[in-house]
Order: C-alpha cells, then structure tokens, then sequence
C-alpha cells in the first residue's frame, strides 16, 4: 500500500510518498481502507520534531473509511462498516489498524471527511468546554487559535452552552470566518494587547473559561485573562514556544489550571459516548465540521505546508 512517511522529522518535505508494509491486524484490532484522514494540530508538530517509533514512520491520530479484516477477539464491529478510528500513528496511509475501542461507526448522513475529524478535534474540543472546562449559560469564555481545528468547534461547543464567545486569530480575515460558527467578538493578538482587549470587553473582569491550544507566552496571557475563579484549560502546544508558567497569578483571584488530554479516558465508558453523541449531532445537523481544503494523501507535504501557513480555518482533510 501506499503512504506517507518520514525518515527524520522535519520541515513538510520531509514525506516521502512509498510503498510499505500494510498493517497487522491485532487480536483487537480492525483494519480499515482509508477514505479520509484529518491532519490534526499534533500531526504537525509530531512531523516537524515527534517521537518515530519506527523508520520510515507513518505520522497521524485521525481516520475513517471501510473495515476490511477484523482480529479474533473484535466483538463488535464486521467487515464493510464504515468507521472513524483513532490511533497513536498511521493515519497518513491507505490502511491503517486501530484497536476495536478506537473505533466508531459512522451514521448514515456523515461523510468520511467530516467522521475523520471527531475524535480527537470534535471530541478534545467537547472535553475542553463540558466536562473539564463546565461552561455553563451566561458565562464568557475566551478561545484561543479560534481558527485552528479544537478552536473551532470549541467555539460551537460554548454558543451551543449558552456562552458568549471571544476567540483570538492572526488576522482579522481569519476571525470574521468564525462569526458563523458563534464567535461574539474577535480578538486580533497580533495587533491588539490580548489580556487589555479581553479586560475592555469584560468590563475589567476577565473571562470565565480560557481554552488554550497554544501554550508558552500564550499561556501565560490565559491565566492573566481569566478573571475571579476563572478556570483555565491548557491542552494544546501549538505556539511550539516552551516557557516557563508563573502561576502566582491563580491564587489571588482564585482561578483554577487544568490539562486536557483526550486520550488519558478515551477507553472509558462516559468519552465512548461523548464521542458517539457529536457524530450524532454532526448527522442531525446540530454541528458544523468545517473542512478548509483537502489534498491528496500524495501530497501531504503540501497539505502539511499549507496548515503551517496558518491559512487554514478548520480541519485540513488527506484522500487516499
Ligand atoms: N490534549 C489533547 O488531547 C489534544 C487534542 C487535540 C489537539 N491537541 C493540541 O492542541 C493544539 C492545537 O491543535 P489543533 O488541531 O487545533 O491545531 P491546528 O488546527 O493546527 O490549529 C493551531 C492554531 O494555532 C494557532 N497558532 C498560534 N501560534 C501558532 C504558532 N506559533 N504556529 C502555528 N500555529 C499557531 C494558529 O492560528 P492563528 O494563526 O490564527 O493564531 C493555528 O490555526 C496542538 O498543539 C495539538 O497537539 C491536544
């Protein structure tokens, strides 16, 4: 079969598009025929500088397509369902094997470009806002890389809660295109001072929840912008910038840090619903997948080289 792989990590052109191995099919494990595959924000960073637990390395979290082999003790899933997987590597490929718990049927009405997108971006966003993040009606919350893919149905996630919605981008272009998903205001960080415009749109009181992708400097500004018990999620590194937090900050206004990975409880009863819940919303309609562009899993270089062009609002989808 045919993927895209890396020998070392590095800049986009670092893939190679070859023939390799197809994947086993482990005793719990299914094997799907690829339709889709969403790039997500931790593909990127794992190319440009992530672990390869083998060379060449198949880079990727997030892919749906059609079950062609199931393992002895899979007990639930047949061979021509469709699926939406998540795997720790190996989406950027025309098969890829994920464990049976990994893996979610499709309802009639989502395609696999929207499906491939729900585990990680949909169902990271979900934690950030409902279970961790308790957004509750009437509260204002701030999303940080609102264009990036967990900022953007975060957005969706918090109108839908009853919140108002202030999110940042790196231009203005890129914030107008969140209005339709339930960004109340915009905040430019590259021409506005973040935590004074959060502080002039909330009266000097700061907002209630803080969904920070980005991490480092970015971080820092969270924590300033949350105001008198504001809780602060940090799941995300996508600013690429280590930095040492001060949490002085938390304690004077009795504001509260937290991390956010979806994985830690994906096998668990309750994010196994989560997850069949949003692809159920996504076929009644009740949710957007905004898929920016899609390329050919050929050129993933390119696709990856788009994403870091920071042009891409939503997801960036690879077709096998
Ligand atoms: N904890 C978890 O379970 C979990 C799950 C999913 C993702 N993540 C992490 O969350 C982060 C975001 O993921 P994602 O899928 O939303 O990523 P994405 O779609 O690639 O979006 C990232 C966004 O970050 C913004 N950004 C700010 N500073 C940046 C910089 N220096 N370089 C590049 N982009 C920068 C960009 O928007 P602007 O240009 O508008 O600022 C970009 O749109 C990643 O670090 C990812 O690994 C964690």
């Amino acid at each position: 079969m045919k993927a895209a792989v890396y020998y070392q990590t590095g800049p986009p052109d670092v893939f190679k598009y070859e023939d390799v191995p197809e994947p086993k099919c482990g005793r719990h494990e299914v094997v799907i025929d690829v339709k889709a595959i969403s790039i997500e924000g931790g593909d990127v960073l794992n190319r440009a500088g992530g672990p390869m637990p083998a060379v060449p390395h198949c880079v990727g979290y997030d892919a749906a397509g059609i079950i062609i082999q199931v393992g002895e003790k899979v007990k639930n899933r047949r061979v021509g369902q469709r699926v939406t997987t998540l795997n720790a590597f190996g989406s950027h490929a025309e098969k890829r094997a994920a464990q049976e718990i990994t893996t979610w049927i499709i309802p009639d009405g989502v395609s696999f470009e929207e499906a491939a997108c729900v585990p990680v971006t949909i169902g990271t966003a979900h934690e950030c806002i409902h279970e961790f993040g308790r957004l509750k009606k009437g509260e204002t919350v701030l999303i940080q890389a609102g264009a990036g893919g967990v900022g953007l149905m975060a957005i969706q996630f918090a109108k839908r809660a009853g919140a108002r919605v202030l999110a940042t981008a790196s231009s203005d272009a890129r914030l107008e295109r969140l209005r339709e998903y339930g960004m109340d205001e915009g905040i430019n960080y590259r021409e506005k001072d973040l935590v004074a415009e959060v502080k002039r749109l909330t009266e000097g009181r700061g907002v209630d929840l803080v969904v920070d992708p980005v991490g480092g400097e970015v971080l820092q500004k969270s924590i300033e912008a949350a105001g008198p018990r504001g809780r602060i999620i940090t799941m995300g590194a996508a600013g690429r910038g280590a930095r040492e937090i001060d949490v002085g900050g938390l304690a004077v206004a009795n504001k509260s840090l937290t991390g956010v990975y979806l994985g830690a409880e994906i096998n668990t009863d309750r994010s196994q619903k989560m997850i069949i819940r949003i692809l159920d919303d996504i076929a009644a309609g009740l949710l957007k997948v905004p898929v920016d562009k899609k390329f050919p899993l050929s050129r993933a270089a390119e696709a990856h080289a788009y994403i870091e062009s920071r042009q891409a609002v939503g997801r960036v989808v690879l077709i096998p």
